[in-house]
């Protein structure tokens, strides 16, 4: 399943998808593949075209796919979502939240774009769902600009991978899903 959203539905106009195939995160199925999140903030739908030197030629479709090819190894369905709406992204934090509360998600993958940066809203709903959650970014954001260097998200992140490019995604998708499998043998939910 993937989503990108425009405006949040309340506005009223249609979403404008790089993904048109709109459909409800997946709600408890006792016998449905779990699923995996990867949840892209702002301008993350320009990959391939914004600062290829920083961020590479891969487009979100390209991401996508690889994601979805480390997701099925895994034995986990992929939602890849899009967004440059901070309430949208907000409301999928709390779906995801809700579905792994339902034990029918693992968390989640998130690239915050500059949100990562100041957005104590989305760090808010992260902590506020309980959704267990990779950071991530192509960059590292670490050799960038100052403002770059600082996240209001890693502190309610599980763990954070950054600088590895697009393959980054997928190494994201294994650490979350080690952190599942650890938590489950432990029979802890951290
Ligand atoms: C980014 C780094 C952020 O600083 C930037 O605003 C992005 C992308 C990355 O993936 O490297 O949009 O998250």
């Amino acid at each position: 399943m993937s989503r990108a959203a425009g405006r949040p539905p309340s506005t009223g106009r249609s979403a404008s998808a790089i993904h048109p195939s709109i459909h409800p995160l997946p709600l408890a199925k006792e016998d449905a593949m779990p699923s995996v999140t990867v949840i892209n903030g702002p301008n993350l739908n320009l990959l391939g075209t914004r600062k290829p030197e920083v961020y590479g030629h891969t487009t979100i479709a390209d991401v996508e796919e690889l994601c979805r090819k480390e997701a099925g190894g895994l034995g986990l369905d992929l939602v890849f979502l899009q967004s440059n709406y901070e309430g949208q992204l907000i409301d999928w934090i709390h779906e995801t939240g809700a579905a792994v509360k339902a034990g029918t998600s693992i968390g989640a993958v998130y690239n915050p774009g500059a949100h990562t940066h100041y957005s104590y809203a989305i760090r808010d709903a992260i902590e506020g769902a309980s959704l267990p959650v990779i950071e991530l970014h192509i960059s590292n954001v670490h050799a960038r600009e100052d403002f770059r260097h600082h996240s209001v998200i890693s502190p309610v992140a599980r763990g954070i991978v950054v600088g590895f490019g697009v393959p980054g995604y997928a190494l994201a998708i294994t650490g979350i899903h080690r952190l599942h499998e650890s938590s489950l043998v432990s029979g802890v939910r951290k």
